[in-house]
């Protein structure tokens, strides 16, 4: 969604702050704008459309060593030149761009409306900007605190005034921000993806905090103006990271990228001696860790599916009560938190607002919630008591991969240590161990069935509408693959458990309808294949994702067969052909597949 990027130094700032807004695209937006501040005063272009265009809009004469930029996802006004960021005061000498939504605006722009003040946009944004250039305090961060004093709702944000030539500052409720530490120059950013061409050295503003960025450097306070210490910190990404590195789409490489990410998953957590997992950061001791009666987790999209392949594992491994819900549903029906219970968020981003929120509410009520995050330092983690970070990389192309595969390897893990502190045995550990570290392996055998699977996603290109279907550890698995062929194919896919499908869904089968049925080898395999027949019997064409050993008799089906693991890590793998089928699938039919329609990287609104 939204992305703020700010560049101060000894360069001209425009060229580097589109460059970072360049970066941000991935997040989806739908206008970007850029202000500059020179000798001459503030300089802004904005526009509908993307990056590339602004920058090709961009006036001849557009320097100024300190910037400030933005992609903008519409919520209060449509996507048009005037509703971009920056948005400017009255007299054009403050500049603001910011991500989050300012719940009183409307409230705010009466009143100042009634005062006198013309306001151009549909925007909330735009208020700040006039709020910051009325007040009366001396310094930009004294005006700055004066207009957050009045604003409730989330921000991250950034101000450029011109009586203030050598500064930006920025705040942060609810909204990432990170300051960029260089060389004699300083960046802002609300994504490491903008940041992290120039510098590794960062810094997270915590929610409620401010900053002044100089040339040469940056302090931080409170909303109360207090100076915080804040340290630089080096991040593990690079550049690269957010390279296509030769690939036609980010997210065919992040499908590849999975056997290296599984590996860095599970490095140093696994151990064969005691058939267990360390995870020093989940921050639980044993007899903690014995003191749970029951785990909930907590996601959104396909990492609420995965949190259901979780439940199941957590189940399976340890005895304990699991279960996942949608975490934008959570807090809604006002949930009983219990001190027993283990909550967790899972995550790729850390930002996805209804996950941050349902996180909000378990820790204001006194519960205890742990994080399986791939983003490191973003707001689900710091909001959490400890939990179990993924490696799996960044993460670019909107279609999660990836990051799910590392997100069921993340709850493999904690199921096995929750596991190892209750009944599971040591022997039983020692298997888990040993499936999980065949998994890298496997995975790069399933990868290899590319060019089966595109001719395959080719035929199911060609329907309007498809069924997934799976039982027990197979659904969230079914219920994943409809959700990635749907996003990036736009063609209508379901998901249903197998035996449900006599109960209504079967009305709609025919030889226009194909199902996508997974089959693993297990205690439910004659049972599955009793519910093919049924399809079969209706003409519905059946792709069966399963194990070479699962005899289908009869049946007229297309099959894909993954390797064997341990019967409770086999949904791991039978994802993985479901993530190229809809890759395919979105090829065939030609769409944009980094960047689905409607669709953003990173939620952060309700
Ligand atoms: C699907 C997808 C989304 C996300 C969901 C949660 O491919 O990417 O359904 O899984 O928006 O996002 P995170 O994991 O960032 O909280």
């Amino acid at each position: 969604m939204c992305g703020i990027v700010g560049y101060i130094g000894g360069q001209t700032a425009a060229p580097i702050v589109l460059e970072g807004l360049g970066k941000l695209e991935y997040r989806g937006y739908d206008s970007a704008g850029v202000a500059v501040l020179a000798a001459g005063g503030l300089k802004v272009a904005k526009q509908a459309g993307r990056v590339r265009d602004l920058e090709a809009a961009l006036p001849k004469r557009f320097a100024g060593k300190l910037g400030i930029g933005h992609t903008r996802w519409a919520t209060h006004g449509a996507a048009t030149d005037v509703n971009a960021h920056p948005h400017l005061d009255a007299e054009g000498r403050v500049a603001v761009v910011h991500n989050g939504i300012i719940d009183n605006a409307g409230t705010l722009r009466e009143k100042l409306t009634a005062d006198g003040v013309e306001l151009v946009s549909e925007t909330d944004t735009e208020v700040l900007s006039h709020l910051v250039a009325r007040s009366e305090a001396e310094t930009l961060e004294g005006k700055v605190l004066a207009a957050l004093s009045q604003i409730e709702g989330t921000f991250g944000l950034a101000v450029l005034h011109a009586d203030f030539p050598d500064r930006i500052v920025v705040a942060r409720n609810g909204s990432p921000l990170i300051i960029g530490v260089g060389e004699h120059e300083m960046y802002v950013a609300s994504d490491l993806a903008a940041l992290v061409r120039y510098t590794r050295q960062v810094v997270h503003l915590d929610d409620g905090e401010l900053a002044t960025i100089t040339a040469n450097g940056f302090t931080t306070f409170t909303d109360t103006h207090e100076r915080t210490h804040k340290q630089a910190t080096t991040v593990d990404v690079v550049a690269e990271d957010y390279d296509a590195g030769g690939h036609e789409h980010f997210m065919r490489k992040e499908i590849l990228e999975q056997p290296q990410a599984a590996e860095r998953t599970l490095r140093g957590r696994l151990d064969e001696r005691f058939g267990t997992a360390h995870l020093g950061g989940l921050n639980l001791d044993p007899r903690d860790a014995r003191s749970i009666r029951r785990v909930k987790i907590l996601g959104c999209g396909s990492a609420y599916y995965v949190g259901q392949l979780g439940a199941s594992l957590i189940e399976d491994l340890s005895r304990l009560p699991a279960d996942a819900e949608p975490a934008s549903e959570f807090r809604y029906r006002n949930p009983v938190i219990e001190p027993d219970t283990l909550y967790v968020a899972v995550s790729q981003s850390g930002e996805t607002a209804d996950t941050l929120l349902a996180v909000q509410e378990i820790t204001r009520k006194g519960g205890r919630v742990v994080g399986l995050v791939n983003v490191v330092g973003s707001s689900i983690a710091r909001a959490c008591d400890g939990g179990i970070y993924l490696h799996a990389g960044p993460e670019v192309a909107v279609a999660s991969t990836k990051a799910l595969t590392t997100m069921s390897l993340g709850f493999a893990l904690l199921a096995l240590h929750l596991g190892r502190v209750r009944d599971l045995s040591i022997a039983d550990g020692r298997r888990i161990i040993e499936g999980l570290r065949r998994l890298p392996d496997q995975i790069a055998e399933i990868l290899e069935q590319d060019e089966a699977l595109a001719e395959i996603a080719h035929r199911l290109a060609a329907s309007e509408s498809l069924f997934f279907v799976g039982r027990v550890r197979g659904f969230p698995v079914a219920r994943e693959g409809a959700q990635k062929f749907k996003e990036i194919s736009y063609r209508h896919a379901e998901a249903y458990p197998t035996s449900e499908l006599k109960h209504g869904p079967l009305a709609l089968i025919s030889a226009e309808v194909p199902t996508v049925a997974i089959v693993p080898h297990d205690e439910l395999t004659d049972r599955n294949i009793g519910a093919l027949h049924e399809i079969s019997a209706r003409k519905g064409p059946l792709v069966v994702v399963g194990h070479a050993d699962v005899d289908l008799g009869e049946l007229s089906a297309t099959r894909i067969d993954v390797p064997r693991n341990v019967p409770e890590l086999d949904p791991i793998l039978l994802t993985i052909p479901l993530q190229l089928l809809a890759y395919h699938a979105a090829l065939t039919l030609g769409h944009d597949v980094d960047k689905p329609r409607n669709l953003a990287k990173s939620v952060t609104v309700e």
